[in-house]
């Protein structure tokens, strides 16, 4: 079965090609970030209209790579939700418009869930159940995932989302929006411990987290610099902040998804969603162990866990992990097409009942 599928939630037009049998065939992605950089973040109208001028073309690129036709396409999915209600829209309107020209069913896809199961896409598939940590820059969450359709919501930021307070701290810092990948290239070149910031929520008992008092301190912290330095921040005194203010942010998740695991006992860990691209989360996330608690004076042995990443272009987003939730979906006879966009939708609705 081939599924077409359309990922429009957003600042980038996502198109792929996902075959149950064969697997990924193509995908294409045309990301709008130079043209909202201007502006200092996404403007939605902008990011409509230039939707609707990509699809078509990154449609027709697919299927030359894919070897395939129109007529091959067995089901289309789109992203329904969360997202820009305009550029839901779009993706929406094109998907629903070449499915019924073609005939075939369409299928709406939960954005989230697309992130979720991106992982799939690799060769070493994690297996079910396992933990998933979505950090994207709209949701911090954790997820205990059995199967698909059946997630349930562990815990998850009460404020910014991680993406955000890497973007909103790159704003900070004079970075170029997004800023949260190039802050994490310049903390490469940052010193550890010249700056030290809060990992606020650290030790709460539960799985929430809160990101944006860690904002504010580096907000404190510019200002001061600013004033030492006649309204300048230097060079490496801004790889220092960001340094420390990246391993804030993983430290934090770090922690909590050892939390996350050692409360379902599951032993897998699935990493998706823009800020997964972060090499520094990839690598201490890799490293998890799971310290089981103890009554007693010896320390039982850490017990491994598999930790899973997308590759780094199917972290952000892209039309491969809707093409393969779509796919799924279909597999496990769940569609329900239908025309409406749901710019806001948490995903506890998608559950199996
Ligand atoms: O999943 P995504 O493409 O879009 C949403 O659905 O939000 O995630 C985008 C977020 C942005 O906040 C971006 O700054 C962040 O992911 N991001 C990173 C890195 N690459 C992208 N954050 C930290 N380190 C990175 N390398
Ligand atoms: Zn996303």
């Amino acid at each position: 079965m081939l599924v077409l599928g359309i990922e429009s939630s957003c600042d980038e037009t996502g198109v792929a090609l996902y075959d149950t049998e064969r697997g990924l065939l193509a995908h294409r992605l045309h990301t709008q970030m130079a043209m909202h950089a201007e502006y200092g973040g996404v403007v939605p109208e902008l990011a409509s209209r230039d939707h609707i001028r990509r699809l078509v073309p990154l449609t027709q690129s697919c299927l030359q790579e894919a070897g395939a036709d129109y007529a091959d396409i067995d089901a289309v999915a789109f992203t329904q939700g969360p997202g820009l209600s305009g550029a839901l829209l779009a993706g929406s309107g094109y998907a629903n418009a070449l499915a019924f020209a073609l005939g075939k069913p369409v299928v709406p896809v939960h954005h989230l869930e697309g992130h979720l199961l991106s992982p799939l896409l690799s060769d070493n598939k994690p297996a079910f159940p396992f933990v998933a940590l979505l950090v994207s820059g709209g949701h911090t969450q954790f997820m205990a995932v059995r199967g698909i359709g059946n997630y349930t919501l562990l815990g998850e930021s009460v404020d910014d989302a991680a993406g955000e307070a890497f973007d909103k701290t790159a704003k900070l810092l004079g970075l170029p929006y997004p800023g949260g990948a190039e802050l994490s290239q310049l903390a490469r070149l940052g010193s550890p411990g010249v700056f030290e910031f809060p990992r606020p929520m650290l030790h709460s008992p539960d799985l929430q987290m809160s990101f944006s008092g860690l904002k504010t301190a580096v907000l404190t912290a510019v200002q001061k610099v600013r004033a030492e330095n006649n309204g300048n921040i230097p060079k490496q005194t801004r790889n220092d902040i960001c340094r420390a203010f990246q391993d804030a942010v993983v430290d934090v998740l770090a922690a909590k998804s050892h939390k996350a695991l050692l409360d379902t006992g599951f032993h897998t860990l699935v990493v998706a969603g823009g800020v997964g691209a972060n090499q520094k989360l990839r690598a201490t996330l890799s490293a998890l162990t799971i310290q089981p608690h103890t009554k007693g004076r010896s320390k039982p042995p850490a017990e491994a866990v598999k930790v899973h990443f997308p590759a780094p272009e199917y972290c952000t987003d892209n039309g491969a992990m809707i093409a393969l939730a779509g796919a799924m979906r279909l597999q496990n006879a769940q569609t329900a097409g239908s025309f409406d966009v749901k710019p806001r939708w948490p995903l506890a609705e998608i559950m199996k009942n």
